[in-house]
C-alpha cells in the first residue's frame, strides 16, 4: 500500500531522522543565465531506512544528492546530519565528516580497471583515512556483505555491470557510514542486477542500520523502496511511503 502524505513530509517509523533539509535552494550562475536547481526543498529522511529520489532528467536529484552528501553546497537554506548542521562547515570539515560517515556510489560505478575487487576496496578505506590494521578484515566483511567474496581477486573487467556495481558499493560500506548516497546506481544495469543491486542495500539496512538515499527513474524500483520522493522541475511534489516494498 502506498500512503502519500502532501506537505507533512515521510512516515516515520522509530529511528529518528538522519538526514533533514530545510528551505534548500541552489542556483548556479548568475544574472540572466542563473538556473535555479532546487527551490523550496524540505526533507526529513527517517534513519534506516531506503528513500529514492524520482525525477525526470534535469530536475535537481544530483544536485540535491550532492548537498546531502556535503559534496556542494546550497545558495540558501540548512542541512543538517545525524543533528549536525552542515551548511557553515567549511570544505576541510565537510570533506572529513563525508569521508567518515558517508559512503558515495555512481552510476558508472568508478571502479579502478587495474586493481582487482579486494584492492578497490581496500584503496577506499585508505582514503577514507581509517586506520590500516583492521583493513583487510573490513574489506573482506564488506565484500562478503554484497556477495562478491569469492571473486575479490577479479579485475572489474572480468566482472558483469551488475557485480561491478556490488564492488562498489563494498567500497562505500566498508568503513561503515551510516549514510549512503547512491546516484542512479541501478541506470547502466538490466532488471535483473537493479534488482539485487537494490537487493544488496535491503540487506545492509536490515543489517546494520544504515540509510540509504538513491535516486532512479526506474519505476520498478519504486515498490522496492521504503520511500519515494518525486521531484519536478526543482522542487518537491510528492512524498510517499511504501508500507509494504516488496524487497
Ligand atoms: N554545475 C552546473 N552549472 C549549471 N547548471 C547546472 C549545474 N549542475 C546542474 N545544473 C542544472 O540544474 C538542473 C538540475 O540538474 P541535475 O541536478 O543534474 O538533474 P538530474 O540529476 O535530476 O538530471 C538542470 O537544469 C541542470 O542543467
Ligand atoms: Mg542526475
Amino acid at each position: 500500500m502506498l500512503v502519500t502524505l502532501m506537505g507533512e513530509g515521510l512516515k516515520h517509523p522509530d529511528g529518528g531522522t538522519i538526514l533533514k533539509a530545510a528551505g534548500i535552494k541552489r542556483v548556479f550562475g548568475r544574472g540572466n543565465g542563473a538556473v535555479t536547481a532546487l527551490a523550496d526543498i524540505h526533507l526529513d529522511i527517517p534513519s534506516g531506512t531506503i528513500v529514492a529520489l524520482k525525477g525526470r532528467s534535469g530536475s535537481g536529484k544530483t544536485t540535491l544528492l550532492n548537498i546531502l552528501s556535503a559534496l556542494d553546497e546550497p545558495t540558501a537554506g540548512q542541512v543538517f546530519f545525524k543533528g549536525q548542521e552542515l551548511t557553515g562547515l567549511d570544505a576541510a570539515q565537510r570533506n572529513k565528516l563525508r569521508r567518515k560517515e558517508i559512503g558515495l556510489v555512481f552510476q558508472s560505478f568508478g571502479l579502478i580497471p587495474l586493481m582487482s575487487a579486494y584492492e578497490n576496496v581496500e584503496f577506499g578505506l585508505r582514503i577514507a583515512g581509517t586506520k590500516p590494521k583492521g583493513h583487510r578484515e573490513a574489506a573482506e566483511r564488506a565484500l562478503e556483505q554484497v556477495g562478491m567474496r569469492e571473486r575479490m581477486k577479479h579485475r572489474p573487467t572480468e566482472l558483469s555491470g551488475g557485480e561491478q556495481q556490488r564492488v562498489a558499493i563494498a567500497r562505500a560500506i566498508a568503513h561503515e557510514p551510516d549514510l549512503l548516497i547512491a546516484d542512479e546506481p541501478t541506470a547502466e544495469l538490466d532488471s535483473r542486477m537493479g534488482f539485487q543491486v537494490i537487493r544488496v542495500f535491503r540487506d545492509i539496512v536490515n543489517r546494520s542500520g544504515m540509510t540509504v538515499v538513491l535516486t532512479t527513474h526506474d519505476p520498478s524500483i519504486m515498490e522496492l523502496v521504503d520511500h519515494v520522493i518525486a521531484l519536478e522541475d526543482g522542487r518537491i511534489v510528492s512524498q510517499t511511503t511504501n508500507e509494504a516494498p516488496l524487497i
